[in-house]
């Protein structure tokens, strides 16, 4: 039940950080990642593997492109990620050393689970990534890994969303173990950095009041942009998602080093965009650059929202509006940065009157095709 709250969303979203403990809940013991589910995956498997396919759909899809940054950059395994109903309808090439990793919140989306069907047909092993126990996905697939988010009962995913991000990263630093492809000091410095995720999602949670006030001024705008880099790209694509389905409204996100290829023709005086920084200590390279995208779009008149770290001041003289999330290592920033987004499409859902709980059109679990 809502128990309170004026909509389903706004309870899950409030449930994040809960989300991500219970996910990593027993799974970290003496400083070592430890996912019993896994056990039918000998470390030889592991180590033998050559290539990771994650398929998935919507915002699951986006969690997996989250994770294809952490899972190569640890265990230096190539990792491509692709829409369920794209893979299975192609001729994709599996063997045995191809390990697929399907995402579902429901456990029932019809094209993941025929696309994990295929897989498994190929000669791929699969192992699911689900937050419904006992789901038909899962069932299908060689070993499960649970998210432990909770109901999820808003159309809108939000809790399960981050929770798979910290399921999958909990997978890649396993990974990353068993192929020696991390230093145990490096290994331990990721897992503290994972463990520390909740607290830093109760911030932003509490920084929220402001993104409310920022939707309200917004209610009558008819398109919004988000640009991100690395991991802020799939972020990027995951707010443009959100303001799509739950407040109707045009929305794209793009690389921002794709601007020059094309989008910033679309840059008019007005045209709000939203930036997600990344931090100037943790990506040395990518903070600049993304900055010099925000001098560009301001150029030409955009109204400009940066995502950015506590105590970024690079980018204050060309941002009309900064919402601050707490310092976190590069790969761990997108569970902080997605839920200011989240927050705005639904608090923009909300001036304009609508259900934010089940937007027209869509359904929670897509059963058919
Ligand atoms: C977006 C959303 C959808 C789902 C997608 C996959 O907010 O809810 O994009 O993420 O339909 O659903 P699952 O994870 O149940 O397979």
């Amino acid at each position: 039940e809502k128990g309170g709250w004026s909509s389903f969303m706004r309870k899950e979203v409030s449930e994040q950080p809960e989300a991500v403990a219970n996910t990593l809940l027993g799974r970290v013991v003496d400083g070592q990642v430890h996912i019993p589910e896994l056990e039918s995956f000998g470390d030889d498997e592991l180590r033998a593997i050559h290539r990771i396919t994650v398929i998935a759909c919507g915002t699951a899809a986006y969690a997996g492109m989250v994770a294809k940054y952490a899972i190569e950059q640890w265990a230096r395994v190539p990792v491509e990620v692709e829409l369920s109903h794209e893979f299975r309808y192609r001729e994709p090439v599996l063997d045995e050393g191809t390990l697929v990793i399907s995402i579902s919140q429901s456990g029932e989306t019809m094209d993941t689970l025929m696309a994990v069907k295929y897989a498994r047909e190929m000669g791929a092993r699969t192992i699911s990534i689900c937050n419904t126990q006992g789901a038909t996905i899962p069932r299908e697939s060689d070993a499960v890994v649970y998210t432990h988010a909770g109901p999820e009962v808003a159309v809108a995913s939000t809790k399960a969303f981050v929770a798979q991000i910290a399921a999958l990263y909990l997978f890649g630093l396993h990974l990353a173990r068993v192929r020696g492809t991390l230093s145990e000091t490096e290994l331990g410095k990721q897992l503290a950095e994972l463990q520390s995720v909740p607290e830093k999602i109760r911030t932003v949670l509490g920084e929220a009041e402001h993104v409310g006030e920022l939707a309200h001024w917004m209610a009558d705008t008819r398109s919004v942009l988000f640009l991100g880099r690395h991991v802020g790209y799939p972020i990027a694509l995951e707010g443009a998602l959100k303001l799509k389905e739950l407040a109707y409204i045009h929305a794209e996100g793009f690389a921002a080093g794709e601007l020059k290829h094309g989008p910033i023709a679309l840059i008019e005086p007005g045209q709000p965009v939203f930036v997600i920084v990344p931090s100037p200590r943790g990506s040395a390279t990518l903070h600049p650059k993304v900055v010099s995208n925000i001098q560009e779009i301001r150029a030409r008149g955009a109204r400009v929202i940066a995502i950015a770290e506590e105590g970024d001041a690079a980018v204050l003289p060309f941002a009309d509006e900064v919402l601050r999330i707490p310092l976190a290592a590069p790969l761990f920033e997108p569970l902080l940065a997605v839920v200011p987004l989240q927050i705005f499409a639904m608090e923009l859902a909300q001036a304009k009157g609508l259900d934010v709980d089940q937007p027209r059109n869509l359904a929670k679990s897509v059963t058919v095709e």
